[in-house]
Formats: structure tokens, sequence, C-alpha cells
């Protein structure tokens, strides 16, 4: 058999949130609810259709290797540099870009015990070392992972608001964070659910862009606007990165369809607010929902949230998955009594909650027979 590099035998195949359509096709189920992978349940804005179907007749021609003009409206309304944003397919590939172009072998990563995965992985891809900090609270441990930085360090992430917990970091240790991180360390700011974090202890990296030449910020128009399967996100840094990151990415990276819906989706403001606003009528009804049913859960500043059900998160996923809800099981992410549910529409919020509350009734009443 052909070997591949050592590194790929030390990382573990992605696990998805299970897909819709492989439910309905197991189970035989018609309806489905997917609260599995922090997509936005209310679509996407109705401009970014009719932008996608007038580019339709462009298919046969590749896309522009810059989107240009897509990041002059973006450069705009950031008030940065067209020079300072690269666009990816999806963060995700970013995040890859970032770890091919500055990972040494041996180079050692510093990230939260549980966080977006992806980091980890391209990092071991790379022959590089993660370093992961233990959490506290939930949310990073901003003086452990600085103690954690020495001379092997090349890049920090912080992903704020985290994934899976939702948590932020508060603002003034995120400043006093991002002053005294090396300048030969990257700090990479993972901000995929920016849009829906208003507390006012989320602090506003941008404005601190330009003082800190070795930061970036990872965005996304998978999230508030709806376009995860278009794949486009970007990140934002100083044009010297975006120059390394434009050597090494594919030059047809982002496709013509996700330009110009991502283009579109920035005129459309009036659908992420609503968005926003929903995503708030939901996160508001299912943490009263689990305050009565005496379940904790982290504070969220995302559309997702991370519940502990004390139960064994795998029973709650496969007797969710049986009533046609996909949600994930926090044991694939250090926390075996809790799942992650990603805030959907109010209608699926209800069956959520109710199928929920069956589940833990079940287990009483069995607990009680016993
Ligand atoms: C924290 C975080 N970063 C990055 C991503 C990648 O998003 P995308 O590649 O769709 O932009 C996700 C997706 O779930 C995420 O949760």
């Amino acid at each position: 058999m052909v070997q591949p590099r050592q590194q790929i035998n030390q990382i573990a195949m992605y696990s998805p949130g299970k897909p819709v359509e492989e439910l309905k096709r197991e189970k035989g189920l018609s309806k489905i609810i997917k609260m599995a992978s922090n997509e936005n349940p209310f679509g996407y804005s109705p401009r970014a259709a009719e932008a996608i179907q007038a580019e339709m007749k462009e298919i046969p021609y590749y896309p522009e290797v810059t989107a240009p003009l897509l990041a002059e409206k973006l450069a705009n309304r950031l008030e940065v540099s067209p020079d300072q944003i690269l666009f990816g397919s999806g963060s995700d590939e970013i995040i890859r870009l970032l770890t091919r172009t500055y990972i040494n072998e041996g180079d050692e990563v510093v990230m939260a015990g549980v966080t977006f995965p992806r980091y980890k992985t391209n990092v071991i891809i790379e022959g590089g070392v993660p370093v992961e900090v233990e959490m506290k609270e939930g949310t990073h441990d901003l003086d452990a992972m600085y103690q954690a930085i020495n001379g092997k360090t090349k890049i920090v992430f912080v992903c704020n608001p985290n994934n899976p917990t939702g948590t932020i970091v508060e603002k003034e240790a995120l400043k006093a964070f991002i002053e005294k991180v090396p300048s030969d360390v990257m700090l990479v700011m993972d901000e995929a659910y920016y849009e829906y974090a208003d507390s006012p202890q989320y602090l506003e990296t941008l404005p601190l862009l330009d003082q800190h030449k070795n930061m970036v910020i990872l965005r996304t128009f998978s999230k508030v606007y709806g376009l995860a399967a278009l794949r486009i996100g970007y990140g934002l840094m100083c044009t010297d990165m975006v120059d390394h990151l434009r050597k090494v990415k594919e030059p047809f990276n982002v496709n013509r369809l996700a330009q110009t819906a991502a283009s579109a989706s920035l005129d459309d403001d009036e659908f992420m607010y609503e968005s926003i606003s929903l995503n708030r009528e939901g996160r508001d009804y299912l943490n009263d929902s689990f305050g009565r049913m005496n379940l904790s859960y982290f504070p969220t500043q995302t559309n997702f949230i991370m519940v502990d059900v004390s139960e064994p998160a795998e029973e709650v996923h496969e007797f969710l998955l049986n009533q046609g809800i996909i949600i994930r099981p926090g044991h694939l992410m250090g926390y075996p009594t809790m799942i992650r549910v990603t805030i959907g529409k109010q209608e699926d919020n209800e069956r959520f909650i109710e199928s929920l509350q069956s589940f833990l009734e079940k287990n009483k009443s069995n607990v009680h027979q016993s």
C-alpha cells in the first residue's frame, strides 16, 4: 500500500454533523431538523439568490483570483485596505493556508483545550505541535495560554466566540493578551460568529489590526449570511501576510457564485439583522427552557448553545436522531454529558425541547423502575 506522510496517520477523520439526506435515508423520516452545524436556519438573502441566478451564465469562465469587487466593497465597509483581505473557500481554507504557509516542523501552536478542531488537524498535517491549554469555566484561559507561549511558538488561535462552547473571552483580558503576544508570534482571532455577539464584554479587534501586524482576524459568510454551501470566508491581516498566503493559495479558490452572493449579501443588512434578531429570540427561548428544566448551559454569544443534560451525550444524540433531530453530542468534544444545539426556527426549537424533555422523563422513570 502507498503510505501517506506520517502526520496523516496521527489525525482523525473530520466528523461533520449528520447530513439531513443521510438521516432521511437511514430512518425513513420525512421531516428532519438539523441543529448540528451552526448554519443559518433562516436561509440567505434574496438579493444573493438573484445575484447567483445572474452569474450562472458566467460559469464556463474562471473567477477572478482575488475577488477584487467584493474586496473593495468589504474594505469600504470595514475601513481597511482591500489588500488586507484574503478570501478563502470558507474560513476553513484560511486556517489551512496559515498553517501551510507559516508552520515549520516542530513549531508549536497554542490553542484552547476545547475549540474548533480544524486548528489542531492542520497543525499536525504540517508537522507542527498543537499545545492545547485547559479551559477555564468553559472559555479560553488567556493567562495559561500566555504562559504556554515560548520560543518555539509560531501561532496562537483564539476562537472568540468559541466553538463549541459559544463563550467569549472578557474584553480587557483579551486586549491585554493581544498587547502581550510577541510580535513574531501570529495571533489568529477566529470570529466566525462575530455578527451574533452582542455582549458589551465582546472586544472589537478590527481597530487593533493596524498596530498589531502579527494579528489575523477570520470571518465568514457561512453563518449569519447563510452561504455555507458556497464556501466563502476571509482573513483580515497586514498586506505582507496577504502576499505570503496568495503565493500558496489555489488561484481560483473562491468560485464565482460565492463571490457574487457574498457581495449581494453585503447590500442586504436587513436580512442579516433579521437573522440576528430571530437568533436572539431563539436563544432566549432555549435558555429559558433549559432553566425551567434545571439544565445548566454555557452562556452563548453565537447561534448555538452547549447544554449539560446530565445524561450520556451519545444516548441523547441517538434518541433525538430517532425523532429526526440532529444535534452534536459533546463526548466528541470532551464534554460527555453535554450536547451542542444550533438555535433554529421557533417551531424547531420547540420540537427539540419537547423531544429532549421526553428523553429526560423516560430516563427518570427508568431510574425509578430499576
Ligand atoms: C469557529 C469556526 N471557525 C471556522 C469555521 C469554518 O467556517 P467556514 O469554513 O464555513 O467559513 C467554523 C465553522 O463551523 C467555525 O465554527
